[in-house]
């Protein structure tokens, strides 16, 4: 199993070291554009090995894809990450340039790849490299469900002061603030979580979540790395061992949830074959209804990725 990474940055380099350390992948490449970046950062990974154990061979370069070729899966990270201020549709006009020649550079080398997308604004970036790449659909997804869902997971068992592990949910929609959360869905150790919490507490909790990016790059000036790397190793992991583990995924939508052609996190089975399955929840009403407010905001920027194209 071959891996690719590209962008060494925190993101991408938090990933290559999880999937290096778990065995996920026997070969990890990591893509960067500045000199030696990749290189360090793959070489530091790999003299981490002898110290926990792992025979996954790290190897870094300089924007040379041909050394990326015959990868199974490319996880995309390259891009700007947000500063204090910043909404992740700020980074756009930037991060669509970088994702599309990378997903371009990619295809040439590996066009039998699955490739996973973690640049933001992670729903449009999805959209970028799924047109780009010209691949099925199920082969071209995107990272933010999972983040989203371990956030609101580890505010809930700090909340109840139960373990992460114990508690199992699901959301919806776009990674920003119309984000969906499920607590009809959300249950811990199978006790639906509605039957433990307040309801004030698990709205604040909601609303943490919805904030939970923001929340980091205002104390640390730049975003998160540690849970979504590992977010986009787990993914890798259940395609590369065909998991067929349920997670929440960017995908297009092609008429689940009556949803036309929108890149939106939905639950989906992922194996081998990428998005094997879309699950469609039977929603009620005020679900449905938020889903549709996100669905137009993840519009509204394609919306924008599609004028800024037509005016190159
Ligand atoms: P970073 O700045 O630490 O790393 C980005 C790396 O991309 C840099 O090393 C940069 O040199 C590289 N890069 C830029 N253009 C490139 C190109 N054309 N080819 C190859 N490499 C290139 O940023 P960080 O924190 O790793 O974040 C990366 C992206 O992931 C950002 O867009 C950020 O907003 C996004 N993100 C998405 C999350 C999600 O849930 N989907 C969560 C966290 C971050
Ligand atoms: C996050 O949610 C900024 O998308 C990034 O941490």
């Amino acid at each position: 199993m071959k891996v690719t990474v590209v962008g060494a940055g925190n993101v991408g380099a938090t990933c290559a070291d999880v999937l290096a350390y778990r065995e996920i992948a026997n070969e990890v490449v990591l893509v960067d554009i500045k000199e030696g970046f990749a290189e360090g950062k793959a070489l530091d990974i790999w003299q981490k090995s002898p110290i926990n154990l792992y025979d996954t061979r790290t190897v870094g370069v300089t924007n040379d894809y041909s050394r990326t070729a015959n990868s199974d899966i490319v996880v995309i990270t390259s891009g700007l990450p947000r500063k204090p201020g910043m909404t992740r549709d700020d980074l756009i006009s930037t991060n669509a340039g970088i994702v599309q020649s990378v997903t371009e550079s990619i295809v040439k080398h590996s066009p039998e790849a699955i490739i996973i997308v973690v640049s933001n604004p992670l729903d449009v970036m999805t959209y970028a490299a799924h047109i780009t790449s010209k691949l099925p659909r199920t082969k071209v997804m995107g990272m933010a469900g999972i983040l989203d869902t371990a956030r609101y997971r580890a505010f809930l068992a700090e909340a109840l002061n139960v373990s992460p592990k114990d508690i199992q949910a699901v959301l919806l929609g776009g990674h920003g603030d119309t984000m969906v959360p499920l607590p009809r869905y959300t249950t811990v150790a199978g006790i639906p979580v509605t039957e433990l919490i307040e309801e004030e507490t698990l709205n604040a909790i909601i609303e943490r979540t919805k904030n939970g990016g923001g929340e980091l790059v205002k104390l640390m000036g730049t975003s998160a790395w540690y849970a979504p790397g590992s977010a986009a190793a787990q993914m890798v992991e259940a395609i590369a061992r065909d998991q067929k583990r349920i997670f929440p995924v960017c995908v297009k939508l092609e008429g689940e949830y009556g949803i036309e052609g929108t890149y939106l996190g939905v639950p989906v089975i992922l194996g081998k074959n990428g998005v094997e399955k879309i699950i469609e929840l039977q929603l009620n009403d005020e679900e449905m209804e938020l889903l549709r407010i996100s669905d137009n905001h993840v519009r509204e920027v394609m919306a924008v990725l599609d004028n800024m194209t037509a005016k190159v």
